[in-house]
């Protein structure tokens, strides 16, 4: 059969008010860009015509520029889930202009498929090839694809020069049964696959593809500076003074890596670590450290869910495809981000906190803990399950007048019980094992910065007991000092 070419405008022009949309891509790589423009444009005639436009949408997580800010500007989202890190989409789901659902990223795709969210009735996916037969060949990420592709009534596909073909192979596409049916998921080792290298669709359900040749839009990562290299240092060390103790084993354990400049920090830090040998990574998002690790012969292989890579990190990939092939697949986040996979594996898995407090409990989403910063990620999906789970945080942020390690978080995402060790720039405070009162003294005295140490232990002394000694009348003392006057140093107990 002949497939319908046709521009963005008019496969735009085809989706409807209410429609729900789940589009391939993970973080801004692989995500659709031009029907999503042409979308956002239609969005805006309508509105000025009077007409009501807005869509649901469903990701694999954030995006780029052309889905989640440009729908966020023209108002064009009803709802959203999961991961978000657009600031124009930030400040609409901030003012309850679009509703937010945020959740651990392993389990969106069962989620729609158990009826918990609304079934997509439209999937957007871009691709590199696709065949007369209905095999699809996604792009730099796999996200949510393959279950909204076969759940979805009509597909659009963006055929996206600027990726070559050549990258079937790179990805495992395995969707797993669902209760009661569900088998154990047979991934032994990162580089275990599975699955397909396609989603395999009815060619009858694709409606139209639109050829473009856009790159991603990928972010450019902040240079590493005194304290995430730092934080990455004190990372790197611990990890070898683990080995020492025998308690990781000598080869190593698979490593997930969280998202952000802090996380490229990390890995960089352990690539540089004459104790840990070469490792593989088991991870959501490869990121550029890991590319340069892989040349430097530091990471062996890596599975994940996206390539969110600088152009000349990408550039580099596509252009030794041959060999990245051998060492790299991208899978579905159900299986990239997958609990029992985690588990398995043993998995090291370092996460970025925006807040932390002193018993060890981590607030990964909310600033202050009313404003949605980006979302729980995948996070959750590893930090509960990992082997060893770190959590990294610069002590302060806004120029040392927020203090990320508290009394008591403001919002909670992962609690004291999957928290095992906290990194700063400061120091290191290893938690297995102890009661809720040497947790907050070793993280006051390892992780604190010097400006703050003395008001948390006087936190600590205000005479409360109880295994956790809260002091609830005090416990947000530092964010409501920081709302009313600007700088956390001004509390008072
Ligand atoms: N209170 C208020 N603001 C804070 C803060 C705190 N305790 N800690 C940091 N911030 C602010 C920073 O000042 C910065 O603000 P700016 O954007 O105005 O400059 C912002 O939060 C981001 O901080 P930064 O240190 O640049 O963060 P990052 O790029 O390392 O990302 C997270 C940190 C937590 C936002 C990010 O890792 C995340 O979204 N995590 C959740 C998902 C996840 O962990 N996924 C990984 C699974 S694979």
């Amino acid at each position: 059969m002949g497939f319908n070419f046709m521009t963005a405008e008019e496969a735009a022009n085809r989706i409807k008010n209410n429609d729900i949309i789940g589009f391939s891509g993970f973080t801004a790589a692989g995500c659709p860009k031009a029907i999503t423009s042409a979308l956002a444009e239609k969005a805006n005639k309508e509105h000025a015509a009077g007409r009501p436009f807005q869509i649901g949408i469903f990701t694999g997580a954030s995006t780029g520029d052309s889905i989640d800010g440009e729908l966020a500007r023209a108002h064009a989202v009803k709802f959203r889930s999961p991961y978000q890190s657009n600031k124009d989409m930030r400040n609409e789901l901030n003012v309850h202009n679009i509703q937010y659902f945020d959740l651990h990223l392993s389990e969106l795709q069962q989620y729609i498929r158990y009826g918990f969210l609304p079934r997509p009735n439209i999937a957007i996916l871009e691709c590199c090839d696709v065949t007369e037969d209905g095999e699809l060949i996604l792009t730099s990420a796999v996200g949510i694809a393959p279950t909204v592709a076969r759940l979805a009534d009509s597909i659009f596909i963006e055929l996206n020069r600027f990726h070559p073909k050549e990258l079937r192979g790179m990805h495992d596409i395995y969707e797993p049964a669902d209760p009661p049916y569900r088998k154990e998921i047979p991934v032994y080792k990162p580089s275990d696959r599975i699955g397909v290298p396609y989603i395999k669709v009815d060619p009858k359900k694709i409606v139209g593809i639109v050829e473009t040749n856009l790159p991603n839009e990928v972010g450019k990562f902040t240079p590493t500076d005194e304290v995430t290299e730092r934080i990455g240092r004190n990372v790197a060390d611990f990890l070898s003074s683990e080995i020492k103790a025998g308690r990781i084993p000598s080869s190593f354990l698979p490593v997930q890596s969280g998202v952000g400049n802090v996380a490229n920090a990390v890995l960089g830090a352990m690539g540089l670590s004459k104790d840990i040998p070469a490792f593989e990574v088991y991870t959501e998002v490869i990121q550029d450290s890991v590319i340069q690790l892989m040349k430097e012969n530091r990471v062996k292989f890596a599975s994940g869910c996206s390539l969110t890579l600088s152009d000349s990190a990408l550039e580099e990939v596509y252009g030794n495809l041959d060999v990245y092939k051998e060492k790299i697949v991208l899978r579905p986040q159900e299986i990239s981000n997958n609990p029992e996979i985690a588990r398995r594996l043993g998995l090291i898995a370092i996460n970025t906190a925006l807040e932390a407090d002193i018993f060890g409990n981590i607030n990964s989403t909310h600033v202050l803990g009313i404003k949605m910063m980006n979302g729980i990620g995948g996070s959750g999906d590893f930090c509960r399950n990992a082997f060893l789970s770190i959590f990294t945080t610069p002590s302060t942020a806004k120029d040392g007048k927020i203090s990320s390690i508290v009394p008591m978080v403001s919002h909670l995402d992962h609690s004291e019980h999957s928290v095992k060790i906290l990194i700063t720039e400061c120091g290191v405070a290893d938690l297995r094992g102890l009661s809720p009162i040497q947790r907050a003294e070793s993280i006051i005295e390892h992780c604190v910065h010097p400006e703050y140490k003395q008001l948390l232990y006087d936190y600590l002394k205000l005479g409360v007991a109880g295994h956790t000694p809260q002091h609830l009348e005090n416990a947000f003392a530092f964010h409501n000092t920081f709302n009313k006057t600007g700088d956390m140093r001004l509390v008072e107990w």
